[in-house]
């Protein structure tokens, strides 16, 4: 619990760390829902932002338009949804993109469309470490239309890191291989991967941005918990294909929610996702496992 209070504090006051104390936090987010009966303890600034997430339930429609907070939940909460937007765009094994800091915010309700923020971000490509300051808009259709976010944004200086080597080199790995990949429980229990499954696990995350997008609203902050296993199937048309079951955590509910995932990659198409499905709740398969 107090890991998810961490990870939260880490995004409310737009500091990010590396790739890998962000993988541990989420990993251990994961972690600490394996223990939902554990009694949480906070510090004084722990509480603060805890209560700023819960307001949330209490505000409801009331949320200000015009200049936000760049460091509060609203505009964090649509910047999130730039980075998945971005990953759907762009995301490979070796590229994926996350959001930083939020600069500033602006919310402007229209009257027939829905909510539109204005946001000035910048954006972390993780795996080579660079980052770009973008402009972006989202737009929360109103709720009776049911749409997703609407997103424009794009990046330049992240899609200059050349990966051509790394995505070519992996994608003959596993195109031909005749023992297709498994993998269970990216990251484990300790927050750890295995170099070899890196790729496996950052390719997941650009599927699951793609469920991510579709899902966010106003009231979600999605972030990705874990891989519960990932397994390849016989490549088809090119494409490497996989079968996917992850767990993702909203932090305004702290829902875990299953999702099955069936999605495609190779470097010229990028990452295409089939099918996915949300797998209905029930209490004994709801804690993330450890691996061993
Ligand atoms: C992350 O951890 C892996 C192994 O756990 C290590 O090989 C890699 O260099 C680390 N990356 C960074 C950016 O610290
Ligand atoms: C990433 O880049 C930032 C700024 O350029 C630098 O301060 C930081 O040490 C880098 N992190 C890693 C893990 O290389
Ligand atoms: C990217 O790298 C590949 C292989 O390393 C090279 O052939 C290609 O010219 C590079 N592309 C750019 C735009 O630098
Ligand atoms: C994947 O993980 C889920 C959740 O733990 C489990 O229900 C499912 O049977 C697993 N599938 C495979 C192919 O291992």
């Amino acid at each position: 619990m107090i890991m998810f209070i961490i990870a939260a504090v880490v995004m409310f006051s737009g500091v990010t760390g590396s790739l890998n104390v962000t993988e541990s936090l989420e990993a251990d987010t994961a972690d600490m829902l394996a223990h939902p009966n554990s009694v949480p303890e906070f510090t004084e600034e722990e509480t603060e932002i805890l209560g700023q997430i819960l307001d949330v339930e209490a505000e409801g429609d009331v949320m200000a338009t015009g200049e936000l907070n760049p460091n509060h939940y609203q505009a964090q909460r649509a910047a999130k949804v730039v980075q998945h937007y971005l990953n759907t765009r762009n995301g490979s094994p070796f590229r994926l993109f996350r959001l930083s800091r939020v600069h500033s915010g602006n919310l402007e309700d229209l009257v027939d469309s829905g909510r539109k923020y204005q946001l000035e971000i910048t954006v972390k490509e993780s795996i080579s470490n660079t980052t770009e300051k973008l402009s972006a808009s989202v737009l929360f259709p109103r709720e009776e239309r049911q749409g997703s976010a609407q997103v424009q944004a794009s990046c330049d200086e992240l899609l200059k890191v050349n990966i051509t080597a790394q995505e070519e080199a992996f994608y003959q790995q596993y195109k031909n291989s005749q023992n297709l990949v498994s993998a269970q429980y990216l990251p484990d229990s300790h927050g750890r991967i295995d170099d070899d499954m890196r790729p496996f696990w950052h390719l997941s995350i650009v599927a699951s941005s793609f469920v991510m997008l579709k899902e966010s609203n106003e009231n979600t902050l999605y972030n990705m918990a874990q891989v519960a296993n990932v397994t390849q199937l016989a490549t088809e048309n090119d494409q490497l294909k996989f079968d996917g079951h992850i767990l993702l955590h909203d932090m305004v509910s702290q829902e875990i929610i299953h999702w099955k995932l069936q999605f495609t990659w190779s470097p010229p198409e990028g990452v295409k996702v089939l099918q996915m499905e949300q797998l209905p709740h029930c209490h004994h398969c709801e804690k993330p496992q450890n691996s061993n």
